[in-house]
């Protein structure tokens, strides 16, 4: 699960993916394509609402996505186009390019991309939440 800042909405997909799959079969994780924020916990309002669901996400730690990650992933989800281009620019053959996948695809609504809740308020974390737990409900089918 791949955003930005990997503060925000890849820390909520990790955890809502995780919550839905045994993690004996499946290893999910998540990264950033940027570095701003290497090291540090998620946001507090992206901790707070996987809170209100149950899912606690304030132990994950930022990191920054890296071309290792290549091998060791079989799906990259991005969440919105820019992380995807960035990630696709990092590729170097088909078999990698074929692994990136936008998370919205996976989910019927006319969004293609999971909206940057950074810089908003608290609603955007609701409507993020929502829209990835949809995304995750359908991958987590397909996996199981
Ligand atoms: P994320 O959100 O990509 O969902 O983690 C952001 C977090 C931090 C920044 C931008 C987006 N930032 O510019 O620091």
């Amino acid at each position: 699960m791949v955003c930005l800042g990997n503060i925000c909405r890849s820390p909520l997909a990790e955890g809502i993916l995780k919550s839905k799959t045994d993690s004996d079969k499946v290893f999910v994780d998540s990264a950033g394509t940027a570095g701003y924020h290497i090291g540090n916990n998620p946001d507090k309002r992206s901790i707070a609402v996987a809170n209100k669901y149950g899912i606690d996400i304030s132990g994950q730690r930022c990191r920054k996505f890296s071309y290792s990650d290549f091998a060791q992933f079989d799906i990259i989800y991005a969440m919105d186009l820019n992380n995807y281009h960035d990630i696709i620019a990092m590729t170097n053959d088909k078999n990698e390019i074929e692994k990136v996948k936008l998370l919205l695809a996976e989910v019927s609504t006319s969004l293609t991309e999971v909206p940057d809740p950074y810089y908003g308020g608290e609603d955007g974390f609701e409507k993020v939440y929502k829209l990835i737990d949809q995304a995750c409900s359908l991958i987590a089918k397909k996996l199981s």
